[in-house]
């Protein structure tokens, strides 16, 4: 039996990973996973500096694909004028494969459902003509893979006409062990321009599984166990997709790409994946149904320090037009749509455009929701407000002193919702300007707090204009895109509870279940602690606020931007472990710049500050003095930066 337990340094970024040792290098001492290393450990690749939106064939047609089909989505996206909105990208998904031909490893298009990529004369096929037609209208074109040797129809689509053909080796139609000539063929041959990187080929062809001996697979020891981190060989996923991210990177000199992985959240990759793609799905997949959408939304929705310009969190593709949220269903598709909008999530339409009804065009088309989608800072909105029912999400966009908002009810029941100036960190004596971005319309300013009635299912999406609470500042859990966790002191990996456990779409109530699912449970949050609790230091609640472990270091781009950073700092009164000391330090540039005492359990918080004039890039590392038994949760209060003079 392979060894499957993570080793956690390879978590980070190879590059990292390699920074740290070489710091350390002069030294016989193990290196100090802790130590500041004056650089943002995030290279930025591909295209997508704002989340990626466009169309994908899978939840119009799956497997049932065709040329005129996906033309015709394209068509429908300038028509419609969605082009102009920013959707981009017309993607492809499983089922255009014939067969990997086996003289020479390259792929082959099924050109019966693709009539343009016929090969002229000889058996072999292009995408080319495709591409261009697609690049000819201004747009561009996305396909998909496999990260293992099958694909997932060839797993669970077994009754679709679009399977791959062959004998088992033309089968496998994954990039395992072809990374550079498939990555080679899709961008530098076929033109395109986005990829989606599936994984089932490492988690669905195990020897004992009945489809293998069934199909004549070959067998595939799994590298991912759907729901189990601790038995994925996490180390084996990392570097498979990194491979293929060097493949990208190399095959794309003009940085023109973007992609995708679609792990599902397993594997750790909720965590890893900022370090190696431009997106990552943070769950399994959504289905047209309500209590889904609450799920892949949940999967998303807590890892606001993990997304930014160049990396965003996907709870997987819209729905909207389908289901719970069909025609019939506005107020639920409305929702679907804000939600992912709020949340920066990418914006990817899959639904059969040639027969889109206004309604859903008008959707799609909301360019105020767009807005703040797409909004350049890159901030994912942060949880104002947490409930089972209601839940409020803020997200700080570029223009000073603008928010969106959206007030969610989750419920099936109307509900009235509060919303006051402290959820939105702005003065409560001030009057703050609201916009109602689903009618276009300006509602009346409102000064300390306002209440909403809100229809079962409904968000409410608005924009607050209004005074910091800090005269001169911001606070950190306001600029979430700047953070970059670079380590998140997390030991063991555990599944997080927090997200909504539906009856699963696939095995119904047949099971025990539905448990946790998803590692990352213990990862840094905004305005929370890692554990989901409200932040709070020897009996002080903050409301704002990084929560983290002991044992953590965040990376944060202050782009000498910021002149002062402030923090109170203490070990929170949720943690686990209270046997263990934790000093707090703040480095500018790799630089030691404040440092407090070490801080005990129960202790109150101290004050740390650091002229931070100049600086490009903060750490922030909270230090422990041993190993505690259990995990010791720490709290940089009210963390903030001052800008000296008119804020930028
Ligand atoms: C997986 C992915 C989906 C889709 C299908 C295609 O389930 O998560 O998004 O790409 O495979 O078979």
């Amino acid at each position: 039996m392979k060894n499957h337990r993570p080793r956690f340094a390879s978590l980070l970024a190879g590059s990292l990973v390699l920074t740290v040792l070489s710091a350390n290098a002069q030294t016989s001492r193990l290196p100090d996973p802790l130590a500041p290393t004056g650089r943002w450990s995030i290279e930025e690749i591909g295209n997508a500096a704002t989340p990626p939106m466009g169309w994908s064939s899978w939840n119009a047609f799956r497997t049932d694909i065709n040329e005129e089909k996906v033309l015709a989505a394209a068509e429908a996206i300038k028509r419609e004028g969605l082009a102009e909105l920013g959707y981009r990208y017309i993607n492809i998904d499983d089922g255009w494969w014939l067969k990997r031909r086996q003289s020479d490893g390259r792929m082959l298009i099924r050109t019966n459902l693709f009539p343009s990529a016929r090969g002229r004369g000889k058996a072999d096929s292009s995408f080319l003509p495709f591409t261009t037609r697609i690049h000819q209208m201004g747009l561009k074109a996305g396909i998909y893979t496999d990260i293992g040797r099958n694909a997932c129809s060839q797993a669970f689509d077994l009754t679709s006409p679009n399977l791959p053909e062959g004998g088992t080796a033309e089968r496998e139609v994954g990039a395992f062990g072809h990374v550079e000539q498939d990555v080679a063929l899709y961008f530098e041959e076929w033109g395109f321009d986005y990829i989606k990187v599936d994984a089932c080929g490492l988690a669905d062809y195990g020897p004992a599984r009945e489809i293998v001996a069934q199909y004549e697979y070959r067998p595939f020891e799994p590298y991912i166990v759907r729901s189990k981190p601790n038995r994925s060989n996490i180390d084996a996923v990392t570097q498979l997709y990194g491979a293929m991210r060097s493949a990208l990177v190399r095959s794309n000199p003009d940085r023109d790409f973007v992609f995708s992985i679609c792990a599902w959240g397993e594997a750790n990759s909720r965590s890893w994946g900022k370090n190696v793609g431009n997106l990552w799905r943070t769950s399994g997949d959504i289905t047209p149904e309500w209590s889904r959408m609450l799920h892949t939304f949940d999967s998303a929705v807590t890892r606001e320090l993990y997304a930014g310009p160049g990396r965003w969190n996907d709870p997987d593709m819209l729905f909207v037009g389908h289901g719970d949220f069909d025609e019939k269903h506005l107020l639920q598709a409305r929702s679907h749509f804000a939600l992912w909008s709020i949340i920066a999530a990418p914006l990817i339409i899959g639904y059969d455009l040639r027969n889109a009804p206004q309604a859903l065009l008008d959707i799609w088309s909301a360019k105020e929701i767009i807005a703040v989608n797409q909004d350049t800072a890159g901030n994912q909105g942060v949880l104002a407000y947490s409930g089972d029912d209601v839940q409020i999400i803020v997200k700080t966009l570029s223009t000073r002193g603008e928010k969106a908002v959206a007030l969610f009810n989750r419920s099936s029941s109307p509900t009235t919702v509060y919303l006051t100036a402290e959820h939105l960190k702005m003065r409560s004596d001030k009057p703050i300007a609201l916009r109602d971005l689903w009618a276009g319309k300006d509602l009346p300013a409102f000064v300390g707090e306002r209440s909403f009635q809100i229809a079962a299912h409904e968000t409410v999406m608005l924009k607050a204009t209004g005074p910091s609470i800090l005269s001169n500042g911001q606070y950190l859990s306001e600029m979430p895109a700047r953070i970059n966790v670079a380590v998140d002191g997390i030991r063991a990996l555990q599944n997080d509870p927090t997200i909504h456990h539906m009856v699963d779409p696939w095995t119904s109530t047949r099971t025990s279940g539905t448990r946790p699912q998803y590692a990352g449970w213990g990862g840094p949050r905004a305005d929370a602690t890692p554990y989901d609790e409200a932040l709070s230091i020897r009996d002080s609640e903050y409301r704002s606020g990084i929560g983290a472990l002991a044992g953590s270091r965040l990376e944060v781009k202050a782009d000498r931007a910021f002149t002062r950073f402030s923090a109170d700092v203490g070990i929170d009164d949720s943690s686990l472990g209270t046997s263990v000391p934790v000093t707090f330090e703040v480095y500018g540039d790799g630089r030691l710049l404040a440092r407090s005492l070490p801080k005990s359990f129960g202790d109150r918080a101290e004050s740390i500050s650091a002229d931070v004039r100049n600086v490009s890039l903060v750490e922030l590392v909270a230090r422990p003095s041993g190993q505690d038994p259990s995990l010791v949760v720490v709290t940089w209060g009210n963390a903030a930066f001052e800008v000296s003079g008119p804020a930028s």
